[in-house]
C-alpha cells in the first residue's frame, strides 16, 4: 500500500477502506508517513468529506493507536459523560454523585484545564487531600462498591489523534465535522465506557459558536458512537454565557455543592438534571426519562446526593467536611466588584472573555506546565436578560495577586454588552440528539 495512492483516491472522492485508514493512522503514529503526505490527505478529506463508515473506522483506528481502557471488571453498564468544554462548566462534579446516588456506576477519567475552560480534576483538588490517581484495581473496587470514582487521565489515550490534531491545527483542517467528531470520540471510546452522554456546547464560550455546527457535531458523534457499538446520545446546550454564576475552581466547587443540596443556579440545575436523567436511562437504571428525572429529584431532595458527594470525597482522601464548611476550601485574600457605569439589560456576555479573565487571575493554565490558583475566580451577578443599574456590580472578582486585578477588570467590563430594551433569557437546551 502506498500513501500516494491513498491521497490520490481521496482527492478523487473515493471512500477509503478500513485497511487504508489503518495504514495511515499506524504509519503516521510510528513516524513512517511524513507530515506533508498526511497534510495532503487531511486537505483532501476536508474537501471531499468522509462517509459515516470511514469516519467510524478512523475513530476506531485512532482509539486503538494507544491504551484501550477495559472497564469490564466493573459490573453493569458503565456510562460516561463528555462535555465539549465551556466556561463555568462544573457539571461533572454535580452529575457524578447524582447519578451514583441514583444507582448507576460512574467510572470516570477527567482532564485538567488548559486555556479558558477549567478541568474537573483541578476543581476536585480544591478538596484538601483529594487524590486523583489510584491503582487500577482500587479504581474498579471503589466503583463496584461505592458506584463512584473520578481520576485523572492516565496512560496514553489515542496518541494518533494527538499527533493528527496538532497537524490539523497548522494546516487549516481543524474545522471539518468528521475530523472533529472522530477526534473527540476516539478519546471517549478508548476510555472504555459502554454508553456515552455528550454535552455539546454552543455559543461564545464554546468551540462551536454556531447552533447549526453544534447540532451537526452532535449528530456526527452520536452516529459514530452508535455505529461502533457504544450507545450514544447528545444534549446541545447553550454556552453564550458562563454556566451558573461561578468561574474558578473552588468557587465552582461551592456552586456544584449547592446544586446537589438543591440550591443551585437554575441553568446548572436544569442541565445537571437533564444529563443525569439521560445517563440513568443509558445505564438502564430507569426505563424512561420521566422516571429518571423523578429519581434524580428524589436523591437531591432526600439528601442522598449530597451524602454521596461526601462519601466520594472521603474515599479519595479529601476533606469531606468542606461540603458543609466552605471555609475549608481555598479562599482568595481579596475581592473587588466589577461595575458598569451604565443602565440597561444584559444583551450578551462574552463567555470566552469571562474564562480569559479567570485565566488571567490564575484560575487556569496558559501552558500545560502553569501552576493554578484554586481560590481565585469570578462570581457573575448579572446574566443575559438581567437589568443592570448604573453603579451596580455585574460581577465580583476573587483574587490573590493585585497586579492581575486591573487586567481581569477590564476584560470583564468589555465582556458585557448592555441594551436599553428588554432581552429574553436564552434557551439552555437546544436539542437532544439520538434518543
Ligand atoms: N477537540 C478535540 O478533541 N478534537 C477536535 O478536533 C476539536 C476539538
Amino acid at each position: 500500500m502506498r500513501m500516494y495512492d491513498i491521497i490520490e483516491r481521496k482527492k478523487r472522492g473515493n471512500a477509503l477502506t478500513e485497511e487504508e485508514i489503518q495504514f495511515v493512522v499506524a504509519g503516521y503514529t510510528d513516524g513512517s508517513i511524513p507530515d506533508y503526505q498526511v497534510s495532503a490527505l487531511l486537505m483532501a478529506i476536508y474537501f471531499q468529506g468522509m462517509s459515516l463508515e470511514e469516519t467510524a473506522k478512523l475513530t476506531m483506528a485512532m482509539a486503538q493507536s494507544g491504551d484501550m481502557i477495559d472497564l469490564s471488571p466493573i459490573e453493569g453498564i458503565k456510562v460516561d459523560k463528555h462535555s465539549t468544554g465551556g466556561v463555568g462548566d462544573k457539571t461533572t462534579i454535580v452529575l457524578a454523585p447524582l447519578v451514583a446516588a441514583a444507582g448507576a456506576k460512574v467510572a470516570k477519567m477527567s482532564g485538567r484545564g488548559l486555556g479558558h475552560t477549567g478541568g474537573t480534576i483541578d476543581k476536585l483538588e480544591s478538596f484538601k487531600g483529594f487524590k486523583v490517581e489510584m491503582p487500577e484495581t482500587d479504581f474498579f473496587e471503589q466503583v463496584n462498591k461505592h458506584h463512584i470514582a473520578v481520576v485523572g487521565q492516565s496512560g496514553e489515550l489515542a496518541p494518533a489523534d494527538k499527533k493528527l490534531y496538532a497537524l490539523r491545527d497548522v494546516t487549516a483542517t481543524v474545522d471539518n465535522m468528521s475530523l472533529i467528531a472522530s477526534s473527540i470520540m476516539s478519546k471517549k471510546i478508548a476510555s472504555g465506557a459502554d454508553a456515552i452522554c455528550l454535552d455539546v456546547k454552543c455559543g461564545t464560550g464554546a468551540f462551536m459558536k454556531d447552533l447549526k455546527d453544534a447540532k451537526a457535531l452532535a449528530s456526527a458523534m452520536v452516529d459514530i458512537g452508535n455505529h461502533v457499538g457504544r450507545h450514544t446520545m447528545a444534549v446541545v446546550s447553550d454556552m453564550n454565557q458562563p454556566l451558573g454564576y461561578a468561574v474558578g475552581n473552588a468557587l465552582e466547587v461551592i456552586e456544584a455543592i449547592e446544586t446537589l443540596k438543591g440550591n443551585g443556579p437554575e441553568d446548572l440545575t436544569l442541565l445537571s438534571i437533564t444529563l443525569a436523567s439521560h445517563m440513568l436511562v443509558l445505564a438502564r437504571i430507569c426505563h424512561n426519562l420521566e422516571e429518571a428525572k423523578h429519581r434524580i429529584q428524589e436523591v437531591i431532595e432526600d439528601g442522598t446526593a449530597i451524602a454521596k458527594l461526601q462519601e466520594w470525597i472521603s474515599l479519595q482522601g479529601g476533606e469531606k467536611e468542606a461540603v458543609l464548611d466552605y471555609s475549608l476550601l481555598p479562599t482568595a485574600q481579596f475581592k473587588s466588584e466589577v461595575i458598569l457605569e451604565k443602565t440597561g439589560y444584559v444583551a450578551s456576555i462574552d463567555a470566552e472573555a469571562v474564562g480569559r479573565a479567570a485565566l488571567v487571575l490564575g484560575a487556569g493554565r496558559e501552558t500545560k506546565e502553569s501552576n493554578i490558583d484554586l481560590a481565585v475566580g469570578i462570581i457573575i451577578h448579572k446574566k443575559i436578560g438581567d437589568e443592570v443599574k448604573a453603579g451596580e456590580a455585574v460581577a465580583t472578582i476573587y483574587y490573590n495577586d493585585k497586579e492581575k486585578l486591573q487586567s481581569a477588570q477590564s476584560i470583564l467590563v468589555n465582556a458585557y454588552d448592555l441594551t436599553t430594551t428588554k432581552v429574553h433569557k436564552p434557551n439552555l437546551i437546544y436539542e437532544i440528539v439520538g434518543v
